[in-house]
Formats: C-alpha cells, structure tokens, sequence
C-alpha cells in the first residue's frame, strides 16, 4: 500500500498489517538490523544488496552480521514467515530506503557514487505515491541538489513521489537497539507530506519518537554535525592531553573532574578516531571557507597515531635502538573496543608509518585471526614477548585486563606508549617505561 498522503493512523495500521512494502538498499551493518526492525513491527521487508553471499545468508535465515547485537533469533521467523526476503535483483515496493556506503575518496571527497547509482534504479521502479527515504550520511545539500533530480528523471513528477532523509544514528555494534529506541529518529522531507509520512512509518518501530526538521537538508545536517562536534570535542581533549605535560597533569584527572559541571562534556583524549563517521563527516564540509576549526580539529587528530609511534621510536633511540631491528607491537587493529570494525583505524596510520622506517611491525587484536592480521601486511602475536616497544591503539577490555608486568617482563626492552591511558604509571616503579600523551 502506497503510504504518500495516508494519516498518521493510517499508516501505523497499514505496516502493522504486512500491507506495506519497504525495499531497503544495502544489507550492511546498518540496513539489514534496519530491515529486521520493520520487518517485526510488520511491514512486508526486501532487502537488496549485490553481494550475493549476504543475500544468500539471509534467505537462508542466518544473521550476516553476527557482532551485531540482538539480531541472531529474529531473523529466522522473520523469514519463514515471509517478512524478510533478501535479493540481488531489485523489485518494486511502496517504500524504499538507501543505507549504502558514502564514504571518501582517495582526495578525501564524499564518494556518491553508489548512492546516485542506486537512485537511478530506484527511479526506474518508481510508482505515484511511493516513499524514498534515504539515511546514509551526506554532505548538507547532496539530496535537494543532487539526488532529487535523478528520482525525477524516471517517469514520474515533483507531487507524484515523496522524498525524505532520516539520518541512520546508531552506532556499529548496537544497531537494532539504536534503530528502536536509543534516539529520536531525524526526519526532513523535500516537503511536508514526504516528511509526514516517514514521520509516521519510523514511528511504528522507533521508542523514542520522531523529531521533523523543517527541510531535507536540515536532516542531512543534523547528522554531519554531530560527527563534527564528536571530531572537534576530541580534538580538543587531544590537544588538552598534550599541552597538559607542560603542567605536569594527569588529563584525565582533570577531564573527569571538569565533567562533574554541567556543562562541561570533554572527550577523551586517545590514539585517534576511527570508523567511518567522525573521521569522514568533517570532509563533508571542509571545503567551505568557514570550517576552519573543523579543519585543524581533523589535522590535530589524524596526527595522534603518529604522535604515538614518534615517542615509540624516540624512546627506543634513546636506549640505542636501530629502528631496523626493532620490533615493535601495535596493540589493536579495531577502532573501538571488543567491535571488530577497523575503517579508519588508528591502526593503519600507526602501520604506514612504521614498515617504511624498516621496523618489524606486529599486531595484537583479540578478534582478528592470525590470518586476517597477516593480510594486513603486519605479523601476529598473542603477547608482548620479544618486543621493543609496545603501542596501545584500542582499549579492548582484554588489554585492560592484562597483567601488565607480568606481560612487559618478556620484552626486549620494556617499553609500552599509552594510546588509551589504560595503564597504571605506577608500572613505572617495576622499571618499566610508560609514555601517555600527557606526559603523566
Ligand atoms: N556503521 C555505522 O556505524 C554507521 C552509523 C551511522 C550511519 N551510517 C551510515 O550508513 C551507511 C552504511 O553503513 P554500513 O555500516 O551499513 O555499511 P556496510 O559497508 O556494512 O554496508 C553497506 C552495504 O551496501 C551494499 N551495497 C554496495 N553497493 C550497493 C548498491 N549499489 N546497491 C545496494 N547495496 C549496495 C554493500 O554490499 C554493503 O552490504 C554509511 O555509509 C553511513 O553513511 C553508518
């Protein structure tokens, strides 16, 4: 059933009822917890994605994602009740949703490709009173300018069609709680109809309500900037943790005792940002001439990982080290603790700037295989034994964990740089040497 137009009311019992079809583009991370959700509340779910191993998966009832919370006892009555059904080959709905990847280039400009070329098939299926909604993140005015103009390139008009952004919010991980009820869903229609009705189609599966912007483009901002304001805060908490050595202080002391005011909520400091929301969201607007903290805030923390292996390397020279013969340890592949997720990773800068100094560079990651490590152009190892230097990348909690003097007793030269500030510098009474950003 066509929703466009349709009450609030109208809506809520038609999803509710099976007699709306959603086609979500891409089964990722964040579609397919996307589909499961609509599919429970009801609604009649196709995924489509081309790769084929994932539809297969599906249709065979499994869960593609299996770090993704939640999700592995849904979907197998979710398909043999025929709500959820996955496919390579696209297929006409009611309502379709886009969840692809619009990640950066090689120079560091938004990639839209996919997402235009999945617009052009959507356009292609298009009937009078279907909903678009797209929730992939975007640079503020690539709906209106961009996107709008190609669904209207199919056989249909302005008034015929709706078109909405409701931003994805949630976090990789913890997806399907995220999609039903951790936030408001953000929605901001090409006009008020559009909006109105994916108002009332996220209001069926979303706890926490609908907040309506009063324009696409408000919607698609709403999410950069607050990737934005998340890059800059830790920006900021980086370049605290740095000047703090100049004062001698423990920044994270400081940091959590400045947070008991109200209105003070500094991130924490750290080996860099990863994943691929806070590092890429500030390039989404980085070429306007105004951004220009925004700009300094991404250099300050693409810097930090190599800040972390120049104390490494220093301190190594300073014991009479040869870089060449050194063996240094990174410490997490993973940008965030026990989720094996490593787009723009800290990991890799840290990588990149060691192999070509002719370091032996080895990497722990609990949730990698020994294989997956290998690929990746680095040795693996279950320890820190024979190590020079060890560099904490990820504050997964079996590093947390670990006994580390026991763990630092087998290295070559006992020397461990804090990109997480999980250590005890009390270490340091054991003749062990430990760096941290602030100097602590
Ligand atoms: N992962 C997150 O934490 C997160 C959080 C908020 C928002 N987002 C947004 O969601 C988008 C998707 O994220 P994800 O984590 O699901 O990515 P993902 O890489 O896990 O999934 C993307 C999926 O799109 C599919 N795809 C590629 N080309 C396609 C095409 N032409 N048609 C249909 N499907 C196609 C891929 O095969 C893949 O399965 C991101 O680009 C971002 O804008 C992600």
């Amino acid at each position: 059933m066509k929703i466009l137009g349709l009450s609030k009311d109208q809506i809520i019992v038609a999803v509710r009822g099976g007699q709306v079809r959603i086609a979500i583009f891409g089964m990722g991370k964040m579609g397919f917890p996307l589909a499961v959700a609509f599919a429970q509340a009801g609604a009649q779910v196709l995924g489509f994605d081309p790769n084929t191993a994932l539809v297969e998966a599906i249709n065979r009832s499994e869960n593609p994602h299996p770090l993704e919370g939640g999700l592995d006892g849904l979907v197998g009555p979710l398909v043999k009740q025929g709500k959820l059904r996955a496919t390579t080959i696209p297929e006409g709905a009611d309502v379709y949703i886009t969840l692809v990847p619009t990640v950066l280039d090689a120079n560091r400009q938004p990639a839209l490709g996919i997402l235009e070329e999945v617009m052009g098939t959507i356009a292609s299926l298009l009937e009078p009173g279907d909903l678009v909604i797209e929730e992939s993140t975007l640079p503020p005015g690539t709906c209106a300018q961009r996107l709008w103009p190609i669904l209207l390139r199919g056989a249909l008009k302005e008034g015929q069609i709706g078109f909405v952004h409701a931003p994805e919010r949630t976090m990789s991980g913890r997806a399907l709680e995220d999609i039903t009820g951790a936030y408001p869903k953000i929605v901001g229609g090409i006009n008020l109809e559009s909006a109105e009705a994916a108002a009332s189609l996220y209001s069926v599966i979303n706890s926490k309500g609908v907040i309506p912007v009063s324009s696409i483009t408000a919607a698609e901002a709403v999410k950069v900037f607050e990737g934005i304001y998340r890059d800059v805060n830790i920006a900021l908490a980086n370049e605290l943790a740095l000047l703090s050595s100049n004062y001698g202080l423990d920044v994270t002391e400081v940091i959590r005792a400045a947070n008991t005011q109200p209105y003070s909520h500094i991130h924490s400091p750290g080996a860099g940002v990863g994943g691929h929301c806070i590092p890429v969201y500030p390039y989404f607007v980085s070429q306007q001439p105004e951004a220009e903290l925004i700009r300094l805030a991404r250099r300050r923390n693409e810097e930090m990982p190599i800040r972390l292996v120049s104390m490494a390397l220093l301190e190594l020279q300073r014991r009479g080290v040869e870089w060449s013969e050194a063996k240094v340890l990174l410490m997490g592949i993973a940008f965030r603790p026990g989720v094996k997720e490593d787009r723009y990773s800290p990991f890799f800068p840290a990588r990149d700037a060691l192999l070509p100094l002719g370091v032996g560079v080895y990497a722990w990651d609990p949730l990698y295989s020994d294989e997956e490590i290998a690929a990746l152009g680095v040795t693996p190892v279950h320890s820190l034994a024979g190590m020079d230097a060890a560099i904490v990348i990820t504050d997964h909690e079996q590093f947390k964990e670990l006994d580390w003097f026991s763990a630092a007793a087998l290295m070559r030269n006992p020397v461990l740089v804090d990109g997480r500030f999980i250590l005890s510098p009390a270490l340091r009474d054991q003749n062990l040497t430990v760096l941290r950003l602030d100097g602590w």
